[in-house]
């Protein structure tokens, strides 16, 4: 049965866009039910509004603890029956109230191959440490910051005139059919099996 999936990013959002375009195109067997955004102006938003997606966005400040408003995030999943979570670019950690509800449901996106340069500017710590080769990951979210059962890699190389800039356009390039692709194989009743 296709998945009704909802998307949480924070920033630019163009692993929504590749995900969101995937599903249009017929690649990615899944609705796009919902973007949850923690930053109220984020350009994800525009997208989510151009794509006639609904969205939910909010100012974690204006709750008094994590725990309420991943209640007020529950309760958006449940009105629009969203039964998958995929992080893109959301920056922050998720906590038990939605890793109970979503047990095993929830997959991020990393710049990195993973367990190398876990957290935050995965890629400025990629150049700095000097590896000639990195990657993307796509894992299945636990309590940990970037710790749950790998997925899906794929790496890259760093070549001697990579810049900060150019090495992010490689990983962008790669994450946005490699996101959809690996989603596709997951929610697949074979790939499932596969992975696990
Ligand atoms: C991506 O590079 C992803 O790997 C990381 O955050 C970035 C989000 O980019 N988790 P965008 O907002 O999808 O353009």
């Amino acid at each position: 049965m296709t998945k009704r999936i909802a998307i949480f990013a924070s920033g630019s959002g163009s692993n929504f866009q590749a995900i969101t375009d995937a599903c249009r195109k017929g690649l990615l067997d899944a609705t796009p039910a919902l973007l949850v955004c923690d930053r109220p102006g984020a350009y994800v938003v525009e997208r989510a509004t151009a794509a006639d997606i609904p969205y939910f966005a909010f100012a974690p400040k204006s709750y008094q603890t994590k725990v309420e408003f991943e209640d007020h995030i529950l309760q958006e999943l449940a009105r629009y029956e969203v039964d998958f979570i995929v992080l893109a670019g959301y920056m922050r950690l998720i906590g038990p109230t939605l890793l109970d509800a979503y047990k095993g449901k929830i997959v991020n996106i990393h710049p990195s191959l993973l367990p190398a340069f876990p957290g935050l500017d995965a890629v400025g710590q990629a150049l700095e440490y000097g590896v000639k080769l990195t990657g993307v990951t796509i894992h299945f979210v636990d309590e940990g910051m970037d710790t749950g059962p790998i997925i899906a890699q794929h790496t890259i190389e760093i070549g001697p005139d990579d810049t900060r800039e150019s090495l992010e356009k490689k990983i962008h390039e790669i994450e946005h059919t490699f996101y959809p692709k690996t989603l596709q194989q997951l929610f697949t009743v074979k790939g499932e099996a596969a992975i696990r």
